[in-house]
């Protein structure tokens, strides 16, 4: 019953699609399990490249099993039609299983998401506004619609008037904007459940069946460590739990059900969104960073915020994600850089500190502590394997390992499939 769990160990937009991709070629069954269509994930298989925002990596293998677990916020209208634009592009969808648990993304709460955008004025979160912050607040309080409600219509009757009963007045009262109609709404949601209906199971009972029989399960992380809602640099977090630990929350599972986890980071670092970001480069370097890694947003296309490794916030990922292993991508786009620095540790006053603050003032007031390390200006998206590398490439990912206090288990330097310096077979490991 091996399993693995793949995470961010970033802020998100960490190329975690390119390892899933990549760790799902063993797998049977990948699962989505937080997060919902505010995740971006691309995969090229080919010469054909795939955006994926709610339908698992895994869907690109012919015959394996994607399921979208009961932690995920499920917009139903932008799966079908993500699941419509894959049919049209040939891929297979028919092993796609939602769990009948899932909160439902609704339109009042993209809505919602946007007008609170807009009264926070300068104090905005930056959020993808699909709707995730309204829906996660429904959920615990507890007002939300599930999977499971779509599929019963006297309960979809009743969750929605609830709904928007209360909702209607918020938007009159606070937004100054209209409300939704109830009739509309409950005739098109009704609808939804229908065509979403062959979908519908308990993943979680699926799920455990399967490992139980011995089947390979991998949990595809969206987002990152640093946007978790509880570990990550709240308020500017998304409102679910990138986390490993959230794979078993989101997908119904017991802890010892977890075999490995992996995180993922970029060799540099980016962020979307507001919020402190201790490393950032607002410079050349950055904008060089930027273009060379294509850093725009892959659900909202906005430019991403980059700058250097930060090994404080790294090495705190790798404790509140009990790392086995970490996937470092992007490693080709520091290729034309003299000198590459990485932060081993904040500044702060007199003081260095080396564990990641809670408080965003503090960390606003941080100053990297930076290490230097010789470039190697030269092309690396053709080497292969460890050997190919420049040594000053090499040496940078020895430094890193040190420091971060963790096992390089891949290394990616474009994003082919078969553009990896190496990568251990983790199922090998697991068997
Ligand atoms: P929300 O998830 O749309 O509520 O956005 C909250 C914060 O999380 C914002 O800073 C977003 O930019 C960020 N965010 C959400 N999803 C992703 C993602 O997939 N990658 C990177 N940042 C994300």
């Amino acid at each position: 019953m091996p399993s693995i769990v793949v995470i961010g160990a970033q802020w998100g937009d960490e190329g975690k699609a390119r390892v899933v991709d990549y760790v799902a070629a063993g797998a049977d069954i990948i699962v989505r399990y937080q997060g919902g269509n505010n995740a971006g994930h691309t995969v090229v298989v080919g010469e054909e490249e795939f955006k994926l925002h709610l339908v698992p990596a895994g869907i690109l293998y012919a015959g394996k099993l994607c399921l979208i677990a009961n932690g995920v916020y499920l917009d139903p209208k932008a799966l079908l039609a993500e699941m419509h634009g894959l049919e049209k592009r040939g891929v297979d969808t028919r092993n796609l299983r939602v769990s009948d648990r899932a909160q439902v993304v609704m339109p009042y709460h993209l809505r919602l998401d946007e007008l609170e955008e807009v009264r926070r004025g300068l104090s905005r979160l930056g959020t993808t506004k699909l709707g995730i912050g309204p829906t996660a607040a429904d959920k615990y309080y507890r007002m939300g619609i599930r999977v499971s409600d779509l599929l019963e219509p006297d309960e979809l009757a009743a969750k929605l008037e609830l709904n928007l009963s209360f909702k209607n007045k918020v938007f009159n009262l606070v937004y100054g904007s209209e409300g939704f109609d109830y009739d509309a709404l409950y005739s098109e949601y009704l609808s939804v459940g229908e065509r979403l209906a062959p979908l519908v199971t308990d993943t979680s009972a699926l799920l455990h069946q399967a490992l139980q029989s011995g089947k390979r399960v991998l949990f595809e992380g969206a987002q990152g460590t640093l946007l978790d809602v509880d570990h990550g640099t709240y308020p500017y977090v998304t409102s679910s739990h990138p986390v490993s630990g959230g794979a078993c929350l989101g997908a119904g599972l017991g802890p010892k059900e977890i075999s490995m986890a992996v995180g993922v980071s970029k060799a540099y670092t980016t962020r979307v969104g507001e919020g402190p970001f201790p490393t950032e480069l607002q410079d050349e370097i950055g904008n060089q960073i930027r273009e060379k890694g294509r850093e725009y947003g892959t659900t909202t296309g906005r430019p991403r915020r980059c700058g250097w490794l930060d090994l404080v916030a790294l090495r705190y990922a790798i404790r509140v994600n009990g790392l086995d292993g970490l996937a470092l991508t992007k490693l080709d786009v520091l290729d034309d850089l003299p000198v590459i620095k990485v932060c081993v540790g904040y500044r702060l006053g007199d003081q260095v500190i080396m564990d990641f603050p809670a408080s965003l003032a503090t960390l606003a007031d941080c100053v990297p502590v930076y290490e230097e390390l010789e470039g190697w200006c030269r092309p690396t998206s053709g080497a292969r394997n460890e050997n190919d590398l420049p040594p000053q490439a090499r040496a940078y990912l020895d430094r890193i390992a040190k420091l971060a206090g963790a096992e390089l288990v891949m290394v990616s330097v474009g994003p082919r499939r078969t553009e990896t310096v190496f990568c251990r077979d983790l199922w090998v490991d697991l068997d």
